[in-house]
């Protein structure tokens, strides 16, 4: 059983955010959903799924804090099936042109383009069906910076769309780790949508804090990746900026996104320290900041 919580709040800006922030305060296995949106007059509303043990109550007002709402926003909670909401997101589900010859193709769908390099995926409850422009901006970084044979880490991996990616753009081998078990089923069961096994997509659980510096084998990760890609969020993104970077190799690409254009600038202080050549591209009001890492950067 799931609770269905629609949330109506003032701006569309802050409906950017609070989409985005909602799903770490829910802390629910069920997060980072997001039904559908509706704008009416100037108000904004935003379907949220949370499991029915939640304190929805709770993490609205901790979400609405968060991002310096004074009121908590008014909602209702209906109850409802998961499967419902699995089907309905199912069938808004199309085929995504992303770039020129390159489309995100729902499971079950023929591809449009069949000479086109296709990502074959079912979201599940994960982020990332290649709608959203975060993800496109990080599809489009990707396909620009691999050439053939990378290494890529994928950090925050949601459906495994990019780590898929990099696969079929040439890479070696991508890393997907997410926070989320339920973003780490929907990316395994994508790698194999798309016929790629363990010897070309490995998936890794993490805390939310900071990512071990080895994955269970023992390897050293850090210092290791030729392309590194966080598509998180704003907060994390400034927390974790040394230790993101930490897994690219001296030199080596790195892009984060899941800003918006007023954060642009933070984060720009932020990786500046890190990363030479720092970069801006947007999408709508989203924005990608991307560099490579400084030579002597501090992150170990
Ligand atoms: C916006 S989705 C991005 C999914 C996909 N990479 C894309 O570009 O569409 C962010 C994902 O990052 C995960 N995440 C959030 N904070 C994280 C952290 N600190 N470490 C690892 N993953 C995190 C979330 O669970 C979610 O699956």
């Amino acid at each position: 059983m799931l609770l269905s919580c629609f949330a109506r709040i003032c701006s569309q800006k802050l409906f950017y955010v609070l989409v985005r922030v909602l799903p770490v305060w829910m802390k629910t296995t069920m997060k980072t959903l997001m039904l559908s949106t509706g704008a009416i007059n100037s108000d904004v509303s935003i379907s949220c799924i949370f499991d029915d043990c939640k304190d929805v109550d709770k993490c609205i007002s901790l979400a609405a804090n968060s991002i310096g709402l004074n009121e908590r926003p008014r909602y209702k909670v209906i109850k409802g099936d998961p499967l419902d909401w699995i089907n309905n997101t199912k069938e808004s589900f199309n085929p995504v042109e992303v770039a020129e010859g390159l489309w995100v193709v729902p499971e079950g769908r023929t591809p449009p383009d069949l000479q086109a390099t296709n990502i074959i995926l079912n979201p599940g409850f994960a982020f990332g069906t290649g709608e959203h422009p975060t993800t496109k901006l990080c599809l489009l970084l990707l396909c620009s910076l691999v050439k053939g044979g990378e290494l890529f880490l994928d950090y925050g991996t949601g459906s495994g769309i990019l780590a898929i990616a990099a696969i079929k753009f040439g890479a070696a081998f991508s890393v997907g780790l997410d926070v989320d078990p339920q973003a780490i089923r929907s990316a395994q069961q994508n790698a194999s949508l798309n016929n790629l096994g363990a010897d070309k997509l490995r998936l890794h659980l993490v805390p939310s804090k900071r990512c071990p510096t080895t994955f269970g084998n023992g390897e050293t990760e850090t210092q290791k990746y030729d392309v590194v890609i966080a598509n998180i969020l704003y907060y994390p993104l400034l927390e974790l900026a040394d230790h993101i970077v930490s897994y690219a190799k001296p030199g080596a690409a790195v892009g984060v996104s899941g800003i918006i254009s007023e954060q642009v600038q933070y984060i720009v202080l932020q990786y500046s320290k890190l990363l030479d050549g720092i970069s801006v591209t947007k999408m709508d009001d989203w924005a990608l900041v991307s560099g490579t890492r400084k030579r002597n950067s501090v992150a170990s």
